[in-house]
């Protein structure tokens, strides 16, 4: 014959430490639902918003988007990065290098200047900024170095250096060069309009300008529409 326990009339109690956990385990839980239906609400915000103003790229970024962005950015470059300073000492062959390569691999987007008012640097989201104000200006030499060499992640502008730590010399005088903008002379942006690459299309558009301004039987020029950015093509342009 067994046992039976002896009935005491007491309900078994939850041991002390089983019982605060189980408290945690509920504001977690809790922490979970808020941070879950905030998120669901952003989404649905963010796709209302996106329903109504669509996904052009004409538009300029919000003013809010603009920060949030800026901010992600700094915080994206580590600070040891943006400490640096420029190792290449200013000097007119460096110079001349960063605008060479400026001319060739930037301009489409920032324009010679640096204002970032082309065809292709005005119709994006977000824009290519204007290079000579503080917002740009006052970035450190590592930080423009670091956002040249690896880009920035859901916009235009590309990584134009190797990956990896590598010092890359031609990427520092860039950095010279946007330093430069703001004491760019007429001269320079002539130069420089020489050194803008140009495509087979815009050089027929030249030479069909040329031969009817000279008189030439050639028929009017036609103005394509889709024309892509060519800071350069205006070289051949006539009086
Ligand atoms: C296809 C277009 C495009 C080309 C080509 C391009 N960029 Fe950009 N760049 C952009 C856009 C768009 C931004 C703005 C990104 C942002 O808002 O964070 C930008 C931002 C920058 C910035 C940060 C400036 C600031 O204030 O936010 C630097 C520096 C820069 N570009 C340098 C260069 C250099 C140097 C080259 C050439 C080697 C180059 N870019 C070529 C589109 C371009």
């Amino acid at each position: 014959m067994v046992n039976e326990p002896e009935d005491t009339g007491l309900k078994p109690k939850l041991a002390p430490v089983s019982r605060s956990r189980f408290r945690l385990l509920r504001h977690y839980a809790e922490a979970c639902l808020i941070v879950f239906l905030a998120l669901g609400g952003l989404g649905l915000l963010a796709a209302g918003w996106i329903a109504a103003h669509g996904v052009s790229a004409r538009d300029a970024p919000t003013v809010l988007e603009g920060i949030v962005a800026r901010i992600t950015r700094h915080l994206a470059v580590p600070a040891k990065e943006r400490r640096r300073t420029n190792p290449i000492p200013p000097s007119t062959e460096a110079l001349a290098e960063g605008m060479a390569h400026w001319a060739d691999h930037c301009a489409s987007c920032h324009g010679n200047d640096g204002r970032g008012d082309t065809e292709m640097g005005r119709n994006m989201y977000p824009k290519a900024p204007d290079m000579l104000l503080q917002k740009t200006q006052g970035l450190s030499d590592g930080e423009l170095y670091t956002i040249i060499k690896n880009g920035v992640r859901l916009t235009g502008m590309p990584a134009w250096g190797s990956p990896g730590p590598d010092e890359d010399s031609q990427t520092w005088k860039l950095v010279l060069f946007i330093r430069h903008l703001k004491s760019m002379t007429p001269e320079q942006l002539e130069q420089m309009k020489a050194m803008n690459p140009v495509s087979p299309m815009a050089k027929e558009a030249a030479r069909e300008a040329d031969a009817f301004l000279s008189g030439s039987d050639a028929p009017e020029p036609s103005t394509p529409t889709h024309t892509m950015p060519q800071p350069g093509a205006s070289r051949k342009e006539k009086p």
